[in-house]
């Protein structure tokens, strides 16, 4: 199949480009470079430098220099939850008016499938695990809105466009690919394993462990670590789902087992063999105790599973990426 993937230069983005070229798609990156990096981007694979908010340039490149595209993989967002609790305009215009523009130019290319990166951040605090699909949405961040409102738009362009989604409610994104061939690091990380995986290699002195006093086994946070190998697998099966069978689908991507930010920064000690500093500091705003996913739809549906998000995968991948030497 012929494939636009916007935000394919990205860190989740540069594994699904690389799992759609292995699969023998024809992939088309759209990227305007903004976190995503130029050596995340493989020679296979056209590229195409630009920005989701100039409709004109994306409407050109959805309508295809080569004819039309069948699908489109939106992974182009903004995604720092704190961040978007101090600017939500820079997360309204990105993420809400990106996607409107990426619809009406899917619209306008005549592209009948749209694969959509979003995320667990739409659930909200849990009121009960595992959490499943039929789960309340009651987004705790702006951000979780932004992605919640985005799987309603792709609600009504399939009712009224014929537009076919696949929405993926990702968990806790993770890992480096498994055969080792992306490398990109991602710039100024948020998320637990980057930075456990910065203070190893001294990129940065200590980690931070947001609160010992939840109620979980050794009280810090839980959460389901999902690899992004296994992710970008996911996004190929629900391309080939939502094409084969004409109808959308919503569902959630996890391991379905909880591991705890102690758990992490232990293994991370074992096999990178640092000294990892960390330190107990009070709880970030917002941050449940405990999110797991229940993955059985993907099951179902999708005949997946997050065959490679095992624990020391997720911290021996992305510690091979994290030790390489740097320009
Ligand atoms: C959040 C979103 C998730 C989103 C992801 C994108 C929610 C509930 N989840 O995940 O949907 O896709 O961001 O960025 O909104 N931690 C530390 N020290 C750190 C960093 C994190 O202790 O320096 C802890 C956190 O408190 C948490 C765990 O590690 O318990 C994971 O945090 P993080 O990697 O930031 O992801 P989430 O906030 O779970």
């Amino acid at each position: 199949m012929k494939t636009l993937i916007v935000g394919g230069a990205g860190y989740i983005g540069s594994h699904v480009v690389r799992e759609f070229l292995d699969r023998g798609h024809g992939v088309t990156v759209f990227d305007n470079l903004s976190s995503g990096k130029r050596e995340n981007l493989f020679p296979e694979a056209e590229f195409i430098h630009g920005d989701i908010l100039d409709y004109t340039g994306l409407s050109r490149a959805a309508s295809g220099r080569r004819g039309g595209f069948d699908a489109v993989v939106h992974l182009a967002a903004f995604k720092a939850v704190g961040e978007s609790m101090v600017n939500p305009e820079k997360y309204s215009v990105n993420n809400i008016n990106g996607t409107i523009n990426i619809l009406n130019a899917a619209v306008e290319g005549n592209i009948k499938n749209i694969i959509f990166s979003s995320s667990a951040a739409v659930f909200g605090q849990p009121e009960y695990l595992p959490i499943d699909e039929a789960h309340p949405t009651n987004p705790e961040s702006y951000y979780g809105f932004t992605k919640l409102e985005i799987e309603r738009f792709l609600g009504w362009y399939d009712k009224l466009k014929g537009i076919r989604f696949a929405a993926l409610r990702y968990f806790n994104a993770a890992g480096y690919d498994v055969k080792g061939r992306i490398k990109g690091l991602e710039s100024n990380p948020a998320n637990l394993i980057p930075v456990i995986m910065e203070a190893a290699c001294g990129m940065r002195e200590t980690v931070q462990i947001f609160g010992n006093d939840y109620d979980t086994p050794d009280g810090t946070g839980v959460r389901d670590y999902v690899h992004v190998s296994d992710l970008a697998i996911a996004h190929a099966a629900a391309l080939e789902y939502t094409s084969k069978n004409d109808k959308s689908i919503t569902v959630n991507l996890g391991s379905e087992s909880g591991i705890s930010v102690l758990e992490i920064v232990e293994a991370a000690r074992r096999i990178t063999g640092k000294p990892i500093p960390a330190r107990i500091v009070g709880r970030r705003a917002g941050d449940p105790a405990k999110l797991t996913a229940a993955s059985k739809k993907a099951h179902e549906l999708l005949h997946w599973t997050a065959n490679n998000s095992d624990l020391d995968t997720l911290i021996k991948t992305s510690w091979d990426v994290y030790q390489k030497p740097r320009r």
